[in-house]
């Protein structure tokens, strides 16, 4: 298996690179940056091999995948910024880069007569009731700009290419790029409370675990639509900043409040980020560790940087 990795400058491209350069898969990693500008912490992913290539440039996606002899693509770029996409302005670009690109990388896919994996989100869903979304749900309704462009490169993948893997994920960290953790850590640090909605329930996802389990399923032809996330309880943003501060040191006060209370965000945010992850565990996949030991040794990681 030849693998390319999109979005290594990012928080999961640059973990999954890692784990296949652990178990000496060839890989080869692109972003958007002429030369890799990931963190340089003397990880694998430095020393594979990078393009730059911008993905909204069809012919040169087509010609590098070709030239490269590329059999499996894992597809974690995207336009990862949920508010911006809310601006007009921008849709359209936001819809080409998440909605039309994915269509288009799984074509090129289907004339190498190889699969891929692509990265999809709780947001497609409408975030109401209680009740975890099920992996084969069809009853989508984004409710916002981001989660409806990303459910288009779902479907766009789905009509092209059978050999797909679809994992939809939510709340995402990693050690490279910015996420919920090191802002609620740098906000802890400064002040002596913080106010954190705690009607939006879902589960956090540590990017170096799940790139273990994107790894080992490009390694089968078990394909479809999966939900990945740490395992635990559901847990919401309050509680998870609770357990942040706690696992940290840190006592700032952390204040709960609704997301009425909170004041608007420019794009509107699922209350239900519920994930089943029944598929995993019916085909035989391993699943990822609780989010309290993810969160525990993401910790430890950002300390020894
Ligand atoms: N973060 C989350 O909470 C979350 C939740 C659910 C699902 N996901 C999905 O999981 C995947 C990985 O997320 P992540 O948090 O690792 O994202 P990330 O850190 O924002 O990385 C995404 C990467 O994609 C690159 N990119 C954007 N447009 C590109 C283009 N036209 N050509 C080439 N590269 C381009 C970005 O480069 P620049 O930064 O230079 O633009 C960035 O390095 C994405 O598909 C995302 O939609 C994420």
């Amino acid at each position: 298996m030849r693998v390319f990795v999109t979005g290594v400058n990012g928080q999961l491209g640059h973990d999954v690179m890692n784990e296949l350069a652990r178990r000496g898969i060839e890989a080869v990693g692109s972003g958007i940056e002429p030369e890799y500008v990931g963190i340089m912490d003397g990880s694998p992913v430095c020393t594979m091999p990078y393009v730059g290539l911008d993905l909204t440039n069809e012919e040169e996606a087509r010609r590098i995948l070709t030239e490269e002899k590329i059999d499996c693509l894992i597809h974690c770029a995207a336009w990862t910024a949920v508010d911006d996409a809310e601006d007009p302005e921008k849709r359209d670009f936001v819809f080409r880069i998440n909605g039309e690109v994915p269509g288009s990388l799984a074509k090129v896919m289907k004339d190498l007569k190889g699969k891929m994996l692509y990265l999809s989100t709780d947001y497609v869903f409408s975030g109401e009731g209680t009740k975890p979304w099920e992996e084969e749900e069809r009853d989508f309704h984004p409710i916002n700009v981001y989660g409806a462009s990303k459910l288009a490169g779902e479907e766009a993948i789905r009509k092209v290419l059978p050999e797909h893997f679809i994992v939809r994920i939510a709340w995402v960290f990693g050690l490279n790029g910015k996420n919920f953790i090191k802002t609620m850590l740098q906000v802890g640090k400064k002040h002596p409370s913080v106010r954190v909605v705690s009607d939006q329930v879902g589960s956090p996802t540590y990017t170096l675990d799940l790139a273990r389990l994107l790894v080992d399923m490009v390694e089968t032809e078990k394909y479809g639509t999966y939900h990945a996330t740490n395992e635990g309880e559901y847990i919401s943003w309050y509680d998870f900043t609770k357990a942040i501060y706690e696992e940290a040191g840190l006592s700032t006060e952390v204040i709960p409040v609704t997301t009425e209370e909170y004041g608007l965000s420019r794009a509107r945010r699922p209350f239900n980020s519920r994930l089943s992850k029944e598929k995993l565990k019916r085909e035989g996949f391993q699943g990822l560790p609780h989010w309290k030991d993810a969160l525990k040794r993401y910790l430890q990681a950002l300390e020894a940087e």
